[in-house]
């Protein structure tokens, strides 16, 4: 797989002048050779006029090539990496890009989607274009999509029908209402029906559990969150979604402290490093694991080849931690949803199972009545600083590597009942739940 870091084209701006100088000495000698035979007093003023030609030179080349990297990112209005607008303004006179984002109404329209709210055109474009496609990708990121299709590392065989149209935000709710089957593995499932399993899985289905909730929250791990004072907010509602290591201690301000669910994935709960079984902060509220499975494979043959075996581990922290109610997801549902997914996009989405991120909102909508996501779309406090709680850093994070993000992107912008404004200021997509699907 090619390594080269999309960082790379940020350097261009530290090593500016360095490059600058190296790829022009040529040039400059040439001309520096026709001025012998003038006098003296002359030749400084040929050699500065033919200095500032060839800084002109120099600056013109660097400029053009920061542009078009920047001005393929701007079409269709997509948001620019942060570090890339940097550039971009470090990079001579103001970009044109600047204007558009402010200015220009949305060039795309929505068939069928009623999105015609005055109030809220003046941030639309600024959020995420619902519209996005691989293009906006910088290079580093095509190159990986293309590297996972070929892969097809869950042997993939997508039988479906592409949209014709897009669907209407109505009929996309209703497809994913009646389509995506949210469950979790119960004691009567084969090959979890045996004694052994009947001791670990929780007694109780998960709707029963629950009932119907109505606000939910689902909070991102992205870095965007951090000095967002969106914890109030987060914590008001009936119900909160955080994922794998998230935690809210010492972040309370910004993403709250009420964990109502966990959804973690199956590398997390195997892998010794995540300390899984011993971090309190997994004790708390409810537990959902998701483990990938085989495209559309029936739950024994997942079983025999999952993807992480989490399933030693899961009964272990259940014997320690009997009374936190912990359920598996059931590996049907991810692959339901990437078929949605598929059908929505003009183009192939990479054949890996949805984030964690979309895979939580879409659980999320079968338990509540309305669903508020937080920094999934980015905010204008947009950050290839990947989680609120580390500093990593990579553009994957917002766009999207292994997981067909930029597509789930697209989708929750399509279901968003909303104002843009949300979305800019405070990251906040809303989302109406399975029940109001009427279909
Ligand atoms: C995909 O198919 C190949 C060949 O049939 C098989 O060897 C491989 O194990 C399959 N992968 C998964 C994840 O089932
Ligand atoms: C588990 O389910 C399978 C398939 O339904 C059945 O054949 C088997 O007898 C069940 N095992 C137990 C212990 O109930």
């Amino acid at each position: 797989m090619n390594e080269e870091s999309f960082f790379h084209l940020a350097t261009v701006q530290d090593s500016f002048c360095n490059t600058g100088v190296i790829s022009c000495a040529g040039p400059r000698d040439t001309v520096c050779v026709s001025m012998v035979h003038i006098n003296f007093f002359k030749k400084i003023i040929y050699g500065l006029l033919a200095f500032v030609l060839f800084l002109t030179i120099c600056v013109w080349n660097e400029s053009k090539k920061g542009y078009s990297v920047s001005l393929k990112l701007e079409s269709k209005n997509f948001q620019l990496p942060r570090n890339l607008q940097v550039l971009a303004r470090k990079l001579g006179p103001k970009p044109v890009y600047v204007a558009t984002m402010a200015d220009s109404p949305r060039g795309s329209s929505v068939p069928g989607g009623a999105k015609d709210r005055p109030q809220t055109e003046r941030y639309n474009s600024k959020v995420w274009d619902e519209d996005s496609s691989s293009k906006n990708l910088p290079p580093r990121l095509q190159k990986v999509r293309k590297n996972y299709l070929h892969m097809n590392k869950y042997n993939v065989t997508f039988r479906g029908e592409r949209q014709p149209k897009k669907l209407s935000e109505a009929a996309l709710l209703c497809q994913l209402a009646s389509r995506v089957k949210v469950s979790m593995i119960e004691a009567t499932d084969f090959p979890f029906n045996s004694s052994e399993w009947a001791s670990s899985l929780p007694q109780k289905n998960i709707r029963a559990a629950f009932g119907r909730l109505g606000t939910c929250a689902v909070v991102s791990s992205a870095g965007s969150l951090k000095s967002s004072s969106l914890g109030k907010e987060i914590d008001s509602h009936d119900a909160v979604m955080r994922f794998n290591g998230a935690p809210t201690r010492k972040f309370e301000q910004d993403v709250g402290q009420k964990t109502t669910f966990r959804l973690v994935n199956s590398q997390l709960v195997t892998s010794a490093k995540h300390n899984f079984l011993q971090d309190s902060l997994y004790k708390e509220g409810t537990l959902i694991v998701w483990d990938p499975s085989p495209y559309h494979s029936e739950v024994p043959e997942w079983y025999k080849k999952p993807d992480y075996n989490f399933f030693q581990n899961y009964k272990q922290y259940r014997k320690e931690n009997p009374d936190q109610p912990f359920y598996i997801l059931n590996p049907k549902m991810p692959w339901e949803l990437w078929d949605i997914l598929q059908e929505n996009s003009p183009e192939d989405i990479q054949p890996n199972p949805p984030s964690s991120g979309m895979l939580g909102i879409v659980i999320m909508m079968s338990f509540c009545d309305k669903v508020d996501i937080y920094e999934f779309l980015p905010s204008k406090r947009k950050t290839d600083i990947c989680y609120y709680y580390q500093r990593f850093f990579d553009s994957a994070c917002t766009m999207g590597a292994y997981h067909p993000l930029l597509f789930e992107k697209n989708m929750v912008k399509h279901l968003n009942q909303g104002a843009d404004e949300d979305i800019y200021l405070r990251g906040k997509v809303t989302v109406a739940g399975f029940r109001s699907a009427r279909c």
